[in-house]
């Protein structure tokens, strides 16, 4: 087992810097290597943040021998084409959510991982933080009593151009898969697989959805209430109710924040203690998984990635959301 871990980062934009500074965090992980459609955009990240070698390829960067393992920050619709190019060439691969565009394309990159005895897991960073695991840890002790329902919501407004990332379906633009994967992932974990699915959206001139909600029901007659939007401010908080008290997640409940308890008329607010910026703990779970030569983590496996997208594919069907790879 290796003292540290080589890391190459595949395209610096605006979540690579996060990531970069959440490794930072990480006395186990080394940033050997960027990589980039433009070497001097590699160059300058690889200088701001102390890697030693930049390419101005994502080919170059994956065949680097000196590197363990890739983290893949392109749009959405190049993780499939990404991953399986780090793949082939051995590297591990931690790539961004969604882990694709549709459950095809991450069934595509699951073969991939398997055949290469490759690891490979999706970037949903949220579901390794301690504000979120100790959630799951309250409801399943009893804290609130017998669960019933769980209301989250993930809205922002982001400046409407046709060409950008979020909006352009060229690059899997949408709230759904940007965002929406947030509050699904949540219910999904707290709760698991939904019975019912029922959701609507709202369209950007562009097609991609820029607003949706779904109802999801669960075994035991569970709810949960969700809605996503890119294009206005909502209050981005989480709130699971029971027979006993309730347990919130204040703004921005899918980053490092504290936990909030009313098991009764006298809220609790546990104060979380936290390790870098949150990025640095999937960092810890790749480390863990790849001391023990595994492929996938037991803790967002293969087949939780599969789900999720699944569900997300589904809630599509639902509204109408396409992309032209689907077809
Ligand atoms: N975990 C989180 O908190 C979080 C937050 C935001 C975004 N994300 C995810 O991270 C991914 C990237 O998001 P971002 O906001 O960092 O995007 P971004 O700022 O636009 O960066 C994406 C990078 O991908 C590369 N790229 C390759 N082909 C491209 C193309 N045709 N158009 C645009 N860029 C292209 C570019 O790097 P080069 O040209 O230099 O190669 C670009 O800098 C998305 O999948 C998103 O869902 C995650």
């Amino acid at each position: 087992m290796p003292d540290t871990y080589r890391w190459g980062i595949l395209a610096p934009g605006k979540i690579a810097h996060k990531f970069a500074t959440g490794l930072q965090f990480v006395p186990e992980a080394k940033l050997h290597a960027i990589g980039s459609r433009d070497i001097d955009r590699a160059r300058d990240f690889a200088d701001q943040y102390q890697a030693p070698v930049w390419y101005g390829s994502y080919q170059e960067l994956a065949e680097d021998p000196d590197i363990d393992v890739i983290y893949i920050a392109t749009p959405h619709s190049f993780h499939m084409e990404n991953t399986l190019t780090c793949l082939e060439q051995g590297k591990a691969v931690l790539c961004e959510k969604p882990l694709a565009i549709n459950s095809s394309q991450v069934e595509t990159m699951i073969m991939a991982s398997k055949n290469h005895q490759s690891f490979l897991m999706e970037a949903l960073w949220s579901r390794f933080l301690p504000n979120i695991i100790r959630v799951r840890n309250l409801i399943e002790s009893g804290a609130i009593g017998a669960v019933s329902h769980l209301e989250a919501d993930f809205g922002f407004k982001a400046p409407y151009d046709p060409k950008s990332r979020l909006f352009n379906p060229n690059l899997g633009g949408g709230a759904l898969l940007d965002i929406g994967i947030y509050p699904l992932f949540f219910a999904t974990y707290l709760f698991g697989t939904p019975e019912t699915i029922e959701s609507s959206a709202k369209f950007a001139d562009t097609g991609v959805d820029e607003s949706c909600s779904v109802k999801l029901t669960f075994s035991g007659g569970k709810q949960a209430n969700l809605m996503f939007t890119i294009s206005e401010f909502t209050a981005v908080k989480a709130r699971i109710t029971g027979d006993n008290g309730e347990i919130m997640l204040p703004n921005r409940w899918y980053q490092p924040v504290n936990v909030i308890t009313n098991a009764g008329n006298d809220p609790q607010e546990e104060v979380i203690k936290f390790v870098g910026n949150g990025y640095n703990y999937q960092v810890h779970e790749v480390h863990q998984c790849l001391d023990k030569g595994k492929i996938e983590s037991d803790h967002w496996s293969h087949r939780h990635s599969l789900q999720l997208m699944q569900l997300m594919d589904e809630i599509r069907r639902q509204c109408g959301i396409s992309y032209a790879v689907d077809r």
